[in-house]
């Protein structure tokens, strides 16, 4: 295993009927600005409700931020901020709401004008010194955004991956009863989204990182076990508290500590997103089965190790390659179990749709550009 740090400061507020507990959250003399999305928040009667625990603290509002959010969106919160005099963000939404939220926090404290290329230098982390204070609200378990110092920003053709400690959520409040209204897409998507998290730290090389092996093991059987049934029982209160406990700690930074990481599949799946509006599971379901397959020897040890405990799939030592495209087989039959389709073909685009992702992720230098071209034809 290797050394490493580890460091979360969010405080968890978990389970239903916690949201009046909002009030001690955020100091009492608080400039409470309300973010949120394009409206999912305000019909559920969630926006109304928070309204009323916070009542004239707080002083603005900023909503309208779209899934995968924009920079010039943001941008335009950033000058509500101003307006309004906060000195507080409160996120409710998922992880375009929350991840657009840290994007202002540390915008709205930054004086120079080369943010834009800060963020597209993915250096945005490094410029800024101080950023307002946030909580979030989260409505989607996926992203695992509610306890990370991540996120993720859109600008034309690309989609440039932040992070800094400053935005650290200082609380979130996970109510599995406020994801009941998502629609099955949108669990789907997360379910795929947090399984993929976990398997990016997953399979990659064999540490001896015991503990976190078996960790990510009891995350991925959990959410196979429960992503089908909080899809087809939206109200199934115990299925979705553990799709919600599952996505957090998927991607809060415990799980991959001390060992190796490898974010490819993020990368590409982002650029499929960006050039043709992937939702960011889907992205993932179409890239994870062919990236497996094209780095199967330099991950073969993890993919075996999560063919047998994860998927029960145990092969004959003689025949590594047939047990690897065996298990590949599975993964997509998992993704696809949830409606979620995992070739480009499925969406009745091929060759020259991979091109253009392909001249998007040279354009911003995205990895290796024969690798990329590989999985993605391997994924038509
Ligand atoms: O905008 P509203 O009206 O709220 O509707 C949203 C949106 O249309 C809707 N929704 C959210 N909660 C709902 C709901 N609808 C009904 N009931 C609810 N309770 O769902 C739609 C999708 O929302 P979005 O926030 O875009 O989805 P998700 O949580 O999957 O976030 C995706 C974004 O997060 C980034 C992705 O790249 C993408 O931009 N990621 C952030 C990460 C991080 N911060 O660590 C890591 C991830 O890998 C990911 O990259
Ligand atoms: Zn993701």
């Amino acid at each position: 295993m290797f050394n490493f740090d580890y460091f979360n400061p969010t405080k968890i507020l978990f389970g239903r009927d916690r949201l009046s507990e909002l009030s001690c959250e955020i100091p009492s003399d608080g400039r409470i600005m309300l973010v949120y999305g394009q409206g999912s928040a305000v019909r559920s009667g969630l926006i109304d409700r928070i309204r009323d625990i916070l009542g004239d603290r707080i002083v603005g509002e900023f909503f309208g931020i779209e899934a995968n959010p924009r920079f010039n969106t943001l941008m335009e919160g950033v000058d509500r901020i101003d307006v309004c005099g906060a000195d507080f963000l409160l996120a409710v939404g998922g992880g375009s709401v929350m991840d657009g939220t840290k994007f202002m926090a540390l915008a709205s404290q930054y004086e120079g004008d080369d943010l834009l290329s800060f963020l597209k230098s993915y250096s945005l982390g490094s410029c800024v010194e101080t950023a307002l204070p946030l909580g979030v609200v989260c409505t989607l378990p996926a992203t695992g955004s509610e306890m990370n110092c991540g996120g993720v920003i859109s600008h034309e053709d690309g989609k440039f991956y932040f992070s800094s400690p400053l935005v650290y959520p200082r609380f979130a409040f996970l109510d599995p009863t406020l994801t009941f209204t998502l629609p099955r897409e949108q669990v789907a998507n997360g379910v795929v989204d947090a399984f993929v998290h976990i398997i990016e730290g997953y399979v990659t090389k064999n540490v001896e990182a015991r503990f976190q092996d078996r960790a990510c093991e009891g995350l991925l059987r959990t959410l196979i076990e429960v992503g089908k049934k909080s899809m087809d029982n939206p109200e199934d209160y115990d299925a979705r508290a553990n799709l919600v406990w599952c996505s957090t700690m998927a991607l809060n930074g415990m799980l991959a500590v001390g060992t190796p990481e490898d974010w490819r599949g993020h990368m590409l799946g982002h650029q499929l997103t960006a050039s043709f509006g992937f939702d960011h599971g889907k992205s993932l379901a179409v890239v994870m089965p062919a990236l497996w397959s094209v780095a199967r020897d330099e991950k073969r040890a993890k993919i075996l190790q999560f063919g047998e405990r994860v998927f029960d799939i145990v092969g004959a030592a003689s025949d590594e390659d047939e047990t690897i495209d065996r298990i590949i087989d599975r993964l997509r039959e998992f993704f696809e179990s949830l409606e979620v389709k995992t070739s480009f073909s499925d969406y009745d685009m091929g060759q020259a749709e991979v091109e253009v992702i392909l001249a998007g992720l040279a354009k911003y230098g995205q990895g290796d550009p024969s690798f990329n071209r590989c999985v993605l034809e391997l994924a038509i």
